[in-house]
Formats: structure tokens, C-alpha cells, sequence
């Protein structure tokens, strides 16, 4: 359905957005996801046509729509300061593109309370912004892109103005909204909790560039570099420096200063000789008896969220954080024993490229 073809983007002599290739199939729901200033409001803007694209190709159903007007495209976007107008009704925000276009007063009234209908705004068409709501003004401001009927829908860190009760019932409401509508949407935001939670199909970006995209559960599982290794998944995967010191029957020995030794399978030689990296999640690090674990350390930090606790060992150059139950008697300077589940364990070469065949 949309398709970026090695797009890039300069600002005089900085190269922001450097050779993007992505598709989005027609009806899901893709997220942008990166830092700031990775380059993912350009992007968006790119495709709305706010953006000029200074190299590749911006592909809408089959047609190159690079020269397109944005009013052309048949593409709305829901800003993060989503403006609305506040001496206008919800219900005269909501029409006023349609107003623009002169469209028939009793048709407008009956595309306003279909969209209404759709974001439970029904009975506060008459009221004014300054009388709602946090998250019914960002259904207002959603109204508003929907009534043009799009077949994109574009939205920027839509709900980063809201606390975090309100984000987390705008998140459920956006899916619901995306199923009911059946359009294509295009989401940006730097919080990877909603990338996860919300996109059939993840892009990750980083400095202008694509580390990678995929579904969510390919990218927590099988990330293909540790940029994104540790950018999906709360509390971050951990990242150990690793000596891998020998090899035999298919095997390789990585030791880190730790104390840590593990043997992984070495994928036919894949696994360079030296320096390599063990990443390995919170909850793939187990709780061990005394002696029995891959290596022991200290417990330095213990945070109970109720239903899970994550442990902090290790010294305070490499901390490791190991999850736990949430019933855990642990305390800040017990000493414990862990074990890394080999399946779970992820190993990079020094530029922090994934080496695949480690994974048993
Ligand atoms: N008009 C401009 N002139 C020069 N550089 C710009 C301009 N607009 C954006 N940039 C730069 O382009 C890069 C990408 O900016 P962009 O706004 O796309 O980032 P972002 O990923 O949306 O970040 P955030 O999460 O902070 O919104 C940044 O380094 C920014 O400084
Ligand atoms: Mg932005």
C-alpha cells in the first residue's frame, strides 16, 4: 500500500534520512519507533507531502506520489500539538474541512455524528475544547482527520501530551479506532511500550537510518543488531563483554571478566575468535541454588513492581538485571547464583551485528 524506495532527506549539507526502504501493507498498523531526532517526524511528514523527498521514491497503492500535493494524496495526519480551534464546537471542529469544502450543512451534520459515534464523542458535540477532556480533545483532533474519509492515516506521538492512565486507555481506543475504520495507519512515537503494544508491523530507526523492521515479538525475539536488541524490551536486554577463548566440537567458550563462562553453539566458525557480546534478557537469567549457576555476583539493587522484582548484581561498572518473582525474600547484599538460558542468549561481533547461529 505505501512503499519508501531509498528515500533521503538533506538539510543543506546534513544527510538526516539516508536511504529508507519500508513498506506498509495495505490496513495495518505500522510504528515508527527510534530516539529523538532519529528522523521519524521527517519521514511522516515525507509521505504527507510537508516534506520535500530529495532522493527515492514515495509509492501510495502503485503511483509514485513524490510531486503530489498533500491535498491529493488522500493522506490525513494527527499531529502531537493537535490545535483545535477554541472558539468552534467539538462538532465545528470536527466538520470544518468539510465546511471548507462547502459541502451540504445536513450532510455534514450526518459525517460529524457517524465520526462521533465512532470516537464516543456524542455527547459533547456542542461543547468547546477548554470544556473536555485531555484525551476527548485527542479524539476531537482525531475527528477531525478521519471525516476526510482517509485511506492513511498519519500520527505523530499522538498521545505524549497525556498522563499515562489516559496513554494507556488511548492506546486500546487507537487499535479499536484502526479495526472499525480499516484504514492503513502510520504511527510515530519514541516510546517503545506503544510500538509494541499497538503495531502489527514495527520500523525501527535509528540516526536516519532502518535497524530494522518487522513484527513485534521478530523484533524482541530475533533482533538483528543490538541497537534494537536493546531498545525493545523494558527493563533494556543486558550487553556483556565477552572473550570467546576456545572452541571444540561445534562449540565456543565465551568468558567474560565476571566470571562468567558459557558454552554456545558456534555456528560452523561463525563466532569470531576475541571479542564478541552476550546479550541476554532479565527474565532469561534465572535464580540458581548455591554453586549450581553459570556465575555468581551481588545483589546491589532490589525493585519490587508487586507481581515481578528485578534484581541489580553485579559491580557497578557492569550491572546485570535479572527478573524474579515478585514474592522474592532477596535483599541488597545477599549473594545469588544464575544460570543463562543458551536458547534465550544473543551474541553480537564488535560493530553490534547480530551473529545469528548462536542460538542453539
Ligand atoms: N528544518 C530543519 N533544518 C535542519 N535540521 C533539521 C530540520 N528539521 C529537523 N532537523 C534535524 O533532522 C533530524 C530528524 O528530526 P525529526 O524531527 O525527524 O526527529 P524525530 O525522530 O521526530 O525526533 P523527536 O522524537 O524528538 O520528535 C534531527 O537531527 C533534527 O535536528
Ligand atoms: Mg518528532
Amino acid at each position: 500500500m505505501i512503499t519508501l524506495r531509498n528515500v533521503r532527506k538533506f538539510y543543506g549539507a546534513l544527510e538526516v534520512i539516508k536511504g529508507v526502504d519500508i513498506t506498509v501493507e495495505d490496513g495495518e498498523f505500522a510504528v515508527f519507533v527510534g530516539p529523538s531526532g532519529c528522523g521519524k517526524s521527517t519521514l511522516l511528514r515525507m509521505i504527507a507531502g510537508l516534506e520535500g523527498i530529495d532522493e527515492g521514491d514515495l509509492i501510495l497503492n502503485g503511483k509514485r506520489i513524490n510531486d503530489v500535493p498533500p491535498d491529493k494524496r488522500g493522506i490525513a495526519m494527527v499531529f502531537q500539538s493537535y490545535a483545535l480551534y477554541p472558539h468552534m464546537t467539538v462538532s465545528e471542529n470536527i466538520g470544518f474541512s468539510l465546511s471548507l469544502k462547502k459541502v451540504p450543512e445536513a450532510e455534514i451534520r450526518k459525517q460529524v455524528e457517524a465520526v462521533a459515534e465512532i470516537l464516543q464523542l456524542t455527547d459533547y458535540l456542542d461543547r468547546k475544547p477548554a470544556a473536555l477532556s485531555g484525551g476527548q480533545r485527542q479524539r476531537v483532533a482525531i475527528g477531525r482527520a478521519i471525516i476526510k474519509k482517509p485511506s492513511l492515516i498519519l500520527f505523530d506521538e499522538p498521545l505524549s501530551n497525556l498522563d499515562s492512565a489516559l496513554r494507556v486507555q488511548m492506546r486500546a481506543e487507537l487499535q479499536r479506532l484502526h479495526r472499525e475504520l480499516k484504514a492503513t495507519v502510520v504511527y510515530v512515537t519514541h516510546d517503545q511500550v506503544e510500538a509494541m503494544t499497538m503495531a502489527d508491523r514495527i520500523v525501527v530507526l535509528n540516526k536516519g537510518v532502518v535497524a530494522q523492521q518487522g513484527a513485534p515479538m521478530e523484533l524482541y525475539h530475533q533482533p538483528d543488531n543490538e541497537f534494537v536488541a536493546t531498545f525493545i524490551g523494558s527493563p533494556k536486554m543486558n550487553v556483556l563483554p565477552m572473550t570467546a577463548t576456545r572452541r571444540d566440537a561445534g562449540t565456543v567458550r565465551l568468558e567474560s571478566p565476571l566470571g562468567l563462562a558459557i558454552d554456545l553453539p558456534d555456528g560452523n566458525g561463525a563466532v569470531p575468535q576475541g571479542e564478541a557480546k552476550l546479550g541476554i534478557r532479565p527474565e532469561h537469567l534465572k535464580l540458581a541454588s548455591e554453586g549450581q549457576g553459570d556465575f555468581s555476583a551481588e545483589v546491589v539493587i532490589v525493585e519490587r513492581l508487586g507481581v515481578e522484582t528485578y534484581l541489580t548484581v553485579g559491580s557497578q561498572q557492569q550491572p546485570i538485571v535479572v527478573r524474579a518473582e515478585g514474592d522474592m525474600t532477596i535483599r541488597p547484599g545477599d549473594r545469588v547464583s544464575l544460570t543463562a538460558e543458551r536458547a534465550a542468549c544473543h551474541l553480537f561481533d564488535s560493530a553490534g551485528r547480530v551473529i545469528r547461529p548462536a542460538q542453539a
